[in-house]
């Protein structure tokens, strides 16, 4: 996708011209020119096609009398206060434009007066939704190619009243960056497994550093069994990828700054090991590393913005494979903390990679950590598709988050670690268990990690209902990336 900002008056527009109107049939101020200049025919039009301005429907009307443009496409923008509204009208416009394959269009920025809805709101709303329309799947190993990060080649003109400012450009450009952050995630997830391994996301990451000009370094096996990290390291046992500890350092920020740091499930594919999955559906655990996924795309963009800020990613990755190497069922292990576990479920994985990594963390100093993980089904089941689970032993960052993801409309909702929950992960034979009975699935897996992320203000973003969508439409969605960058760029 191509974008641009400019202020041409829509009547002067020959090529493809979207203009909006709210419910009602209340028309934003370019609409109303178009139905000047066409004497009433396109107010005539609406009310004769019943079209009430619902948001999320539009129609397309040509020849109107006194109007250049080749086709006028009107989208219904519902309540003019309604943030949601526009977000479905501008998604529905873009799908509808990729449909029609109309290769440059001419789109007019409505006069909303949402709550927290500014410009600039509006701006990277349209650019990152428009380019996350154009995402195509396909098997690809560079998926760090600009064509395909940026969807199709469609040239979008944004079009304003008045006067374009550089800070119209910017927030446009930061919209845009973000689509190719979530692209990027998209792709990685939707990525089979025999092709995502571990190494793979070592040498994308690596590759994305060498890009964008930040440093990182990928620690094998050997250097992760010499720091201690029993927990991550039996895991990838009984696989024959090996594990990769991805460690970037992107420096926007002051030199002193302590970094924000984000660290990644990256199960490549997660069959459960010796406690074996069953078959249904188990092809999607090859988004089991859609953490990973979303962190990496974050880097992506937030190195594309240049944001002023100083942030490290970590990934935790790894393969989860039964063999005769595997861990075993009460299998006990020492982590780089001291702390042992012992392994009563071997698809409990997640939260054993995650721990050394977040132990890890610590010589980094953060002033935040926030991990993301696709880490239980039980999230599934209390918070659907709709929002990721939130935990944190941190109230004000738990807020910061919070609101990000509703400002990006990547929703989270934040859910419990008190010490009563604790004790179901007692265990007989080493510091704690792996898993905590049926109960609050995806809280003592939350307590589980807060065990090891004590030393600085953590979060943890359990996204296993929202990193995919299963059925028809299988794919990765991109979540929670425009969460993270709408967070960064608050913090920066
Ligand atoms: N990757 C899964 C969680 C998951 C399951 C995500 C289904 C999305 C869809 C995780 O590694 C896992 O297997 N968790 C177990 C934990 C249990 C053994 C305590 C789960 O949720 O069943
Ligand atoms: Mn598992
Ligand atoms: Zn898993």
């Amino acid at each position: 996708m191509d974008f641009s900002i400019t202020s041409k008056s829509p009547e002067t527009i020959t090529s493809y011209l979207i203009v909006g109107v709210f419910a009602d049939r209340k028309p934003t101020h370019a609409a109303k020119l178009i139905d000047k200049v066409s004497k009433g025919t396109l107010q005539r039009n609406l009310k004769s096609l019943n079209f009430s301005g619902e948001s999320g429907k539009s129609v397309e009307i040509t020849n109107l009398p006194g109007v250049k443009a080749k086709a006028v496409l009107v989208i219904g923008l519902g309540s003019n206060n309604c943030k949601i509204d526009f977000i479905r009208s501008i998604q529905n416009m873009f799908k509808r434009m990729r449909e029609s394959k109309e290769s440059s269009i001419n789109l007019y920025l409505p006069e909303l007066k949402a709550p927290g809805v500014n410009r600039a709101w509006m701006w990277r709303q349209i650019s990152s939704i428009g380019t996350n329309a154009d995402y195509q799947y396909q098997l690809r190993k560079n998926v760090l190619d600009g064509k395909s990060l940026s969807g199709a080649t469609r040239r979008v003109s944004a079009q304003i009243e008045g006067k374009v400012t550089d800070l119209d450009r910017a927030h446009f450009k930061q919209g845009h960056a973000i689509g190719k952050g979530m692209n990027l995630a998209k792709d990685l997830g939707n990525l089979p497994a025999n092709i995502c391994t571990p190494t793979f996301l070592a040498d994308i990451t690596k590759k994305l550093g060498k890009l964008n000009k930040f440093p990182v370094k990928c620690l094998g096996e050997a250097e992760m069994k010499k720091l201690g990290m029993g927990a991550l390291l039996s895991v990838s046992q009984g696989s024959d990828q090996p594990a990769q500890l991805i460690h970037a350092t992107y420096s926007g920020g002051k030199k002193n700054e302590k970094p924000i740091v984000l660290v990644g499930k990256g199960i490549t594919f997660d069959t459960g090991g010796i406690s074996l999955k069953s078959s249904g559906e188990m092809d999607e655990m090859k988004y089991d590393m859609g953490g990973a996924a979303s962190v990496i795309g974050t880097l992506l963009a937030i190195s594309e913005m240049k944001l002023p800020i100083n942030v490290v990613v970590l990934v935790a990755a790894a393969e989860n494979m039964p063999s005769g190497a595997a861990t075993r069922p009460g299998d006990v292990v020492e982590t780089m903390s001291g702390k042992t576990i012992e392994i009563l479920n071997t698809d409990a994985e997640g939260r054993l990679v995650l721990c050394d990594a977040l132990t890890y963390a610590e010589k980094l100093k953060p002033a935040a950590a926030i991990d993301v993980a696709t880490l239980t089904g039980a999230c599934i089941v209390s918070l659907g598709k709709v929002a990721s689970g939130l935990f944190s032993n941190n109230d004000e960052l738990a807020e910061q988050i919070s609101h990000a993801g509703t400002v990006s409309w990547d929703r989270v909702w934040r859910m419990p670690i008190w010490k009563d929950y604790k004790n179901q992960l007692d265990s007989n034979f080493a510091d704690l268990a792996n898993i905590g009975g049926r109960a609050a699935g995806s809280i003592t897996a939350a307590c589980f990690l807060a065990e090891f992320a004590t030393a600085y203000p953590w979060a943890h973003l359990d996204i296993a209902g929202t990193a995919w969508v299963s059925g028809k439409n299988k794919g990765s969605t991109g979540r929670p990336v425009p969460l993270l960058c709408e967070f960064l760029l608050h913090r920066s």
